[in-house]
């Protein structure tokens, strides 16, 4: 089967890490190029982590884009770490990947317009704040012909929300990015926290990581140091990696059982960034997302832990994943 054609978009970000790391081992996605997004920490931040992660995975093939510093409408919201900013170079060393000098927008455009030149499609992973895709369809929506999907990890429907009691980051950061998004006609896949709290990783899983040579090693540091459990709240050790879901979905979408909905975004109010979904069709709306509501557990743990192990062979590159440059 042909690697599905994928842009990240992405605000490294812990879970952003080993989603990028993942799919940069895997043969069934040629990685176009990540786009950033400020999210969990501020632009400036993300674009550095994106940039380490490239470097220490040897694929000097896979650009990096900067792209929105904030969202579109509301005001800027960062994630809990937001304070530390860029990945401390004990964690993840600094490496020689540098941004290119196009703005991630102009880079979706640009391969969403080539795909259809050539009679294909790409597919966005968004894992961030949707800002740059929302931008991206809203200024030139001819692009949208060239999107097959946009997988997007984001959304709570039968889970409460982790940012407010009522939303998932991912969609508070940038309700009217999520909204226009949403509403383009592009077929869009959901992530939502109901189906992302079900896998969760404990330190033993973490361990294993580190089969995965620098790479590993670095993801590793990372999830050993921002303790992502909740016990209290999942009832049991271990925490989610949310973004990692959505590469897995590429790969092996049998872990995962979805169904089609209607669903949408509140933007304003208290409950800014609630998404609802219509999953009876109460309202008589054609679906616009395919919502994913369960995981198989032990298979997306093991495969996720599989990829990253693939850091420690032979180096990566894009003749071993039929990659090429964007
Ligand atoms: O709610 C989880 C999402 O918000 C993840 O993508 C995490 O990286 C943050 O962006
Ligand atoms: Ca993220």
């Amino acid at each position: 089967m042909k690697p599905h054609k994928v842009i990240i978009d992405a605000d490294p970000g812990v879970d952003d890490a080993a989603a990028i790391l993942m799919a940069l081992a895997s043969p069934e996605i040629e990685v176009l190029g990540l786009s950033i997004v400020a999210g969990n920490v501020p632009l400036r931040d993300t674009v550095i982590n994106a940039c380490k992660l490239v470097s220490l995975s040897g694929r000097r093939d896979v650009p990096v884009y900067a792209g929105a510093s904030g969202p579109l409408v509301r005001e800027q919201v960062y994630g809990k770490y937001a304070r530390i900013g860029s990945f401390d170079d004990k964690l993840v060393k600094a490496g020689d990947v540098v941004v290119a000098q196009e703005s991630a927008v102009q880079f979706i455009v640009r391969s969403a317009r080539a795909a259809v030149a050539a009679g294909e499609q790409i597919t966005i992973c968004a894992i961030g704040p949707m800002t740059n895709v929302a931008l991206a369809l809203v200024q030139h929506p001819d692009v949208a012909r060239g999107i097959r999907h946009i997988v997007s990890m984001g959304g709570a429907f039968t889970a409460l929300g982790h940012r407010t009691p009522w939303a998932e980051f991912n969609i508070y950061a940038d309700p009217h990015a999520a909204e226009t998004v949403f509403q383009s006609g592009v077929p869009v896949v959901l992530m939502p926290l109901d189906m992302t709290f079900q896998a969760l990783f404990t330190t033993e899983h973490f361990e294993r990581f580190r089969q995965g040579g620098e790479a590993g090693a670095a993801l590793y540091n990372l999830f050993s140091t921002f303790d992502r459990s909740d016990e209290k709240r999942f009832g049991r050790p271990g925490g989610p990696i949310h973004d990692a879901t959505t590469i897995a979905w590429l790969i092996r979408p049998e872990l995962f059982t979805s169904r089609e909905a209607f669903i949408g975004v509140q933007v304003t109010g208290l409950t800014m960034g609630y998404t609802y979904a219509d999953f009876y069709n109460k309202l008589d709306r054609p679906a616009n997302a395919t919502v994913v509501t369960d995981v198989d557990e032990a298979g997306f743990i093991e495969l996720l832990i599989e990829r990253i192990a693939r850091h420690g062979g032979e180096a990566l590159d894009r003749r071993l994943t039929g990659g090429s440059h964007a």
